[in-house]
């Protein structure tokens, strides 16, 4: 493919077929490889099209279900999509061990959404500043007008901020409009508010307006769960103890922190990925919200109750929603929706977030008692024994045994194999 241009003019108006055609020849005529691209699955009939551009099939992700889960008094079933093996055991495993405790309590500070205006070019920041923060009532007229449905719902804007931040070219005005985008994850409706406010900002001020967009460090929108472990139900006194110290090296060194919230995203990407909620704003947005104290931390907190047994919680700015982008238009994302009983970005939110904290005691304690390897080889002996060649009834039987070798290896997988066919 190498010796061949980039530039295909006209693909992106041609027809999926026809795409897949001009991919085909590309790839020296061999289309049939290119049938994998027939089976679109339930984003067929021209959604995928819809949904995004150059469209030439799917990469379906495994969907599984968590189960045991207990959120604010709720059992609930939790749809997950990932492709990492032993990501939905492990909350499976986590929500049972709570359960007796009453599993996992939430709270949401509401759904405040963020769009930022950059306002450049002045020589008195300060000025302009106290000139728009006076004419709050007028900004929130402009807005309102922006999305009268939102608005109608009791959604639109509830405040404005100015922030001065220095940059090397000198002092940027930036004012922040703080939206209430209720059931939507908001990001049309703010960056239309942005986009249109910002000329007005501009007039008002003499400033040159720049940048017009949400920010993903949502962190008025945050979601907080909360769930204690008893002792007896994680392996006893010493397990606590271990998984405390584990936490606490999460706290004390970023290195750590990125693969402890990493474990977190494995749960909470998850669901966001399920519901048709963008992946990418909810990751730069805990991400962001982990360095808020100047070093990266972790999104979860562990403690010891009175009473010996383990206390868990997070806290991290969910942005989701369940109206608007392919949360509406995905039948899959709808049918997840309809399986949490999500009936708002709130309740997703919630849920959401219980998981994340689930994910990451289950990380933790495997990792303070026998690693994380035991089990995680063991459910991810089959795709090794599939790499390795075997097929049909021979996946099981060449995963079974790796686990009773103890060696998940792709060498170890081709020898049973070879075994297995010599009979
Ligand atoms: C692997 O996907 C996630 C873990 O590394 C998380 C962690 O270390 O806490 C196991």
């Amino acid at each position: 493919m190498t010796d061949h241009t980039s530039r295909l003019p006209g693909f992106a108006q041609a027809s999926r077929e026809e795409r897949i055609g001009i991919l085909a020849e590309r790839l020296g005529g061999n289309a049939e490889a290119l049938q994998l691209f027939d089976n679109l699955g339930p984003i067929e009939g021209g959604l995928v099209d819809r949904l995004i551009e150059n469209a030439i099939g799917v990469m379906p992700v495994p969907l599984g279900l968590a189960t045991n889960m207990i959120v604010d008094g709720e059992e609930m079933l939790v749809p997950m999509a990932t492709e990492e093996s032993s990501v939905i055991a492990a909350v499976c495993n986590s929500a049972k061990r709570c359960r007796d405790t009453g599993g996992f309590f939430t709270s949401y500070s509401g759904s405040l959404t963020i769009a930022q205006v950059q306002l450049c070019g002045l020589s008195d920041p300060r000025n302009a500043r106290a000139q728009i923060l006076g004419r709050t009532d007028e900004i929130r007229a402009i807005c309102d007008e922006v999305d009268p449905q939102l608005t109608s719902l009791g959604g639109g804007l509830r405040e404005v901020d100015v922030r001065l931040v220095e940059a090397r070219s000198g002092t940027m005005v930036i004012v922040h409009l703080v939206v209430d985008t209720l059931d939507a994850m908001g990001a049309n409706a703010v960056n239309s508010m942005a986009e249109r406010v910002a000329p007005v900002l501009a007039g008002w001020t003499g400033a040159r307006p720049l940048l017009r967009i949400l920010s993903n460090l949502a962190d008025r929108r945050l979601t907080r769960a909360r769930a204690v472990w008893p002792a007896d139900q994680i392996g006893g006194p010493e397990v606590v103890e271990a998984m405390l110290l584990g936490a606490e090296f999460a706290e004390a060194d970023p290195y750590r922190a990125t693969t402890h919230n990493k474990g977190i995203m494995n749960g909470i990407s998850a669901v966001v990925l399920a519901t048709g909620n963008d992946t990418r704003a909810i990751e730069s947005g805990a991400h962001a919200y982990a360095a808020q104290g100047g070093q990266y931390g972790p999104l979860t907190h562990w403690e010891k109750t009175a009473g010996g047994d383990l206390a868990g919680t997070i806290e991290l700015p969910l942005s989701l929603g369940i109206v608007g982008g392919a949360t509406r238009v995905h039948p899959v994302a709808q049918l997840c929706l309809k399986i949490l009983g999500a009936d708002s970005a709130e309740k997703l939110a919630r849920i959401t977030a219980a998981v994340g904290l689930a994910q990451n005691f289950g990380a933790l304690r495997a990792l303070a008692t026998d690693g994380i390897q035991k089990g995680h080889m063991a459910l991810h002996a089959q795709n090794v024994a599939i790499a390795a060649g075997a097929e049909g009834d021979e996946i099981e039987a060449v995963a079974a045994g790796l686990r009773a070798h103890g060696r998940v290896t792709e060498a170890e997988a081709r020898k049973l194999l070879d075994d297995l066919r010599k009979g």
